[in-house]
């Protein structure tokens, strides 16, 4: 199905808001590696995220937690290197940000600096408040994240959707406005009511990409390795797996294993 598009050459945090402005829904999917952001943004999406998720997909942590900012940056800079268009948006990882904000600035200068990023996201509404409006002082672009923050896992005991009951609704909507009054780009929201996120959504003139948070929000983003089917242990409702990667490559492998053991590879024609 085609879609009515603006031909941006270079995706800003403006052309963000322009696309909100004109209805236009928003394409984010993660990547943390040269090799997959090359096709990711030859592919046409708006935002790449580098997450801290690459502590589950590249490193097999149960969370997100353990990722050190020196190796978001790593990530980042990898991903910097390949893209042409794309805005490249980097997670402030677990613990480079909470205790104050002079921390928190100290750690989005560095992001900035050492990986050529855009823009940063971090996870929280009131409590990093003051984190997020230093940052923003220095002229770097924070996208907040609310809803299921998997970086309060232990907070939180579990996965399951948030924001059901109305008082931690109540505080959601409170958050959201107070990133859009403290001149965040973009929020996302994380696993919660769709009903809800399309009335945060309605709320506030940023733009609001979901993850699990139903169609009535400004954009979508998913973990590059889920959509695609790389993983496949993982099955939440709000994932579509437009690929089944793991049993393509796992049939591949298997074959090559094979042909090697039967010395099929390599062929005449495959050596000097
Ligand atoms: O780290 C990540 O991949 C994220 C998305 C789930 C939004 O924060």
């Amino acid at each position: 199905m085609s879609v009515a598009k603006k031909d941006y050459k270079r995706v800003t945090v403006k052309s963000l808001v322009e696309m909100k402005q004109h209805n236009e829904k928003i394409s984010m999917l993660t990547a943390y590696d040269y090799t997959m952001a090359k096709i990711v943004d030859g592919a046409g999406i708006d935002v790449i995220l580098v997450g801290d998720s690459a502590s589950n997909v590249m490193a097999g942590h149960e969370t997100t937690l353990p990722i050190t900012l020196d190796q978001m940056i790593y990530h980042a800079s990898s991903v910097v290197r390949a893209i042409d268009r794309a805005l490249v948006v980097v997670d402030l990882p677990f613990g480079s940000y909470q205790s104050d904000p002079k921390e928190a600035l100290r750690s989005a200068i560095r992001i900035m600096k050492e990986s050529g990023g855009h823009a940063v996201k971090m996870e929280g509404g009131k409590e990093v408040k003051d984190s997020i409006k230093r940052i923003l002082n220095a002229g770097i672009p924070v996208m907040g994240h609310l809803g299921l923050t998997p970086q309060s896992i232990y907070k939180f005991g579990t996965y399951t959707v948030r924001a059901k009951e109305e008082q931690e609704a109540q505080q959601l909507k409170e958050d959201a406005l107070m990133l859009e009054k403290a001149g965040c780009f973009g929020i996302v929201l994380e696993k919660i009511p769709a009903k809800l996120a399309e009335e945060v959504a309605k709320s506030v003139s940023i733009p609001v990409i979901g993850i699990g948070a139903g169609g009535g929000v400004d954009g979508q983003v998913l973990v590059l390795h889920d959509m695609i089917g790389m993983t496949h242990e993982f099955n939440p409702r709000f994932l579509r797996r437009y690929m089944n990667l793991y049993e393509e490559m796992t049939t591949a492998i298997g074959q090559y294993v094979d042909d090697v053991k039967s010395k099929d590879f390599p062929s005449d024609t495959e050596q000097y």
